[in-house]
């Protein structure tokens, strides 16, 4: 993503863990990127947060949610603020390894995913497309009001 930006774009990324930002710092450094990438360790939920009460609404061009499943919705309804009308909200997973049309999976990583699916369904800010291909990816465009 960071070598695709045009010139003065920013990735910001979340993680609660410094554990893979290290990691990837080093090869961050070597496709010499490193200066757009703006890692913010903690709950993704606080610094997205963090960022609206910035005043950082309707800044963003694009959201990819790749995170822990059970705060999914809170990602999506905290990006699709974040987002430009227009803009991209990309969620991995979405069919999380078929899991989603088993009715014997109720664990709540499943369950999240399902509930999550179903919303956005019938959630009109958005345009939405759930492309079948590896996990399952869900596009959500933010419509313009
Ligand atoms: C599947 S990995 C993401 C991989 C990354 N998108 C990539 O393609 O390399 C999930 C990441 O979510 C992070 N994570 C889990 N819970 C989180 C939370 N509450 N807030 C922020 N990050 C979280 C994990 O530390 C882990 O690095």
């Amino acid at each position: 993503m960071a070598r695709r930006l045009p010139h003065g774009g920013q990735v910001l990324t979340c993680d609660i863990s410094d554990k893979w930002p290290a990691i990837a710092q080093e090869y961050w450094t070597k496709a010499g990127v490193a200066a757009r990438i703006d890692v913010r360790i903690g709950n993704a939920a606080d610094t997205l947060a963090g960022l609206l009460a910035e005043g950082r609404a309707d800044t963003f061009d694009f959201a990819f949610v790749d995170a822990d499943k059970g705060n999914y919705r809170r990602y999506y309804e905290l990006s699709l603020e974040l987002v430009r009308p227009g803009g991209l909200i990309v969620l991995d997973n979405t069919l999380f390894f078929g899991r989603v049309i088993d009715p014997e999976a109720q664990d709540p990583d499943t369950s999240a995913i399902r509930e999550l699916n179903l919303f956005l369904r019938d959630d009109h800010r958005v345009e939405i497309s759930l492309l079948p291909m590896a996990d399952g990816i869900t596009l959500a465009r933010k419509k313009s009001t």
